[in-house]
């Protein structure tokens, strides 16, 4: 069997990266050492570069289709080997990106000013969606419960906002981020009920399917659909296999009225109906070819979580608290029992440590006491990292 190396130094000098070249805006400053932004510091398998070249080298880019058995059958069979959902093709539909399937599901299902519930934290791109769209965020905190070291729905605040005549659309995201909660079938099944009986949309959002440990523990909404439910679930492959530049995406749904909505959008509204042949290629490599990789890399990214948990225990548990997650590769961490101050902390992790990790506002944590810490990286990256952290904290605590 192949060992794949994720230890393995990368660059991205002269890509243009936004995790390394576009930290100005949200942290204002440049140079940063980062761990934000939700791409990784880990080459795509060279699989999947090897059926890009391949492409690549037949030398026509003209408009492509995706209606046909090499990106049906690929999907199929990664659905079946790894969470034992056998698809339909009528249900399989490519779109040009997962935010653009959810804003294009807000535009069809919802009016204006509609509210649309978001728990919270989420995730930061579905509040600028709601606002860009000029829809109305309508949160609902998810609970802490200190025990079980896990997130969970206030089902009473969920269905008192589903029945609020003006809420239209709930976005859930499985695997859920920032916290890297693991949805239970119990807990999906009481989510699509309650959206049902107050004719609220769902979308369900799982672009990180494919970090759930073990992946055995991953339920799709996928797995609950019926015909003609108000459900869409969109996914992609950006994260699994760090994809995120070559722009595609996949939704699954048995609802043929939104189906049909969507196709005559990206035909005849937007122009963005034909699939990008490098990312089909990347598709099927992937699918057929990458199953052993994401294991090993999940057992890496778990690896990577113990790491941090493990470096806290020893040097800093008296400022931070961090539960390893389930999914992701996202680390939520917070420093709330540090008493410390949530923007002097912020500003020091950048001005002090020289790192960026994503601040909790962003996804809508009032409180501002936790970080996101993305470990899609090499084990030295990550131990920099957290040494940033450590020169942080002491330095504040001084
Ligand atoms: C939950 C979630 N959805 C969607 C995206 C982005 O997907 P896309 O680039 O296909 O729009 C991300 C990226 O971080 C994400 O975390």
């Amino acid at each position: 069997m192949t060992q794949f190396d994720f230890n393995k130094a990368t660059s991205r000098e002269g890509t243009y990266s936004v995790q390394y070249d576009g930290t100005e805006a949200l942290f204002g400053a440049t140079g940063l050492e980062p761990f934000w932004i939700a791409d990784m510091d880990i080459e795509t398998p060279e699989v999947i570069r090897d059926a890009i070249k391949r492409r690549l080298d037949n030398g026509i880019f003209g408009y492509t289709m995706w209606q046909n058995e090499r990106f049906y059958e690929p999907i199929k069979q990664w659905w079946k080997t790894r969470f034992n959902i056998s698809l339909n093709e009528d249900d399989i539909h490519y779109a040009a990106s997962v935010l653009y399937t959810v804003g294009e599901v807000m535009r069809q299902t919802t009016n204006e000013g509609d509210g649309v519930i978001l728990m919270t934290p989420s995730y930061n791109s579905f509040p600028n969606l709601i606002k860009g769209n000029d829809r109305k965020i309508v949160e609902t905190p998810l609970i802490y419960d200190e025990s079980k070291k896990e997130y969970f729905l206030n089902t009473e605040e969920f269905t008192n906002l589903c029945a609020r005549e003006d809420v239209t659309l709930y976005i859930h995201c499985n695997p859920h981020n920032p916290t890297g909660k693991v949805w239970s079938k119990e807990e999906l099944s009481e989510i699509k009920k309650i959206c049902q009986e107050n004719n609220v949309y769902l979308i369900s959002d799982e672009i990180h399917m494919d970090f759930v440990r073990p992946k055995e523990d991953f339920v799709s909404m996928v797995s609950l659909l019926e015909e003609n439910d108000s459900v869409l679930v969109t996914t992609g492959l950006g994260k699994s296999f760090n994809l995120a530049s070559i722009p595609h995406s996949y939704f699954i749904t048995k609802d043929r009225n939104i189906t049909a909505d969507i196709t005559t959008a990206m035909g005849s509204r937007y122009n963005v109906n034909t699939a990008s042949s490098l990312a089909l290629a990347a598709i099927e490599a992937a699918y057929t070819e990458c199953g052993e990789w994401i294991d090993q890399l999940n057992d890496h990214v778990a690896g990577n979580f113990q790491l941090i948990s493990d470096y806290i225990d020893e040097h800093l548990s008296e400022y931070l608290s961090f539960d390893i997650p389930k999914a992701t590769y996202l680390g939520w961490i917070s420093f709330e029992k540090s008493g410390l101050d949530a923007s002097e902390v912020h500003r020091a992790l950048v001005e002090v440590g020289g790192i960026a990790v994503s601040p909790g506002k962003l996804y809508l944590d009032d409180e501002n006491k936790h970080f996101r810490f993305n470990v899609a990286s090499s084990r030295t990256r990550i131990k920099d990292g957290l040494d940033r952290i450590r020169k942080t904290f002491e330095h504040l605590s001084k």
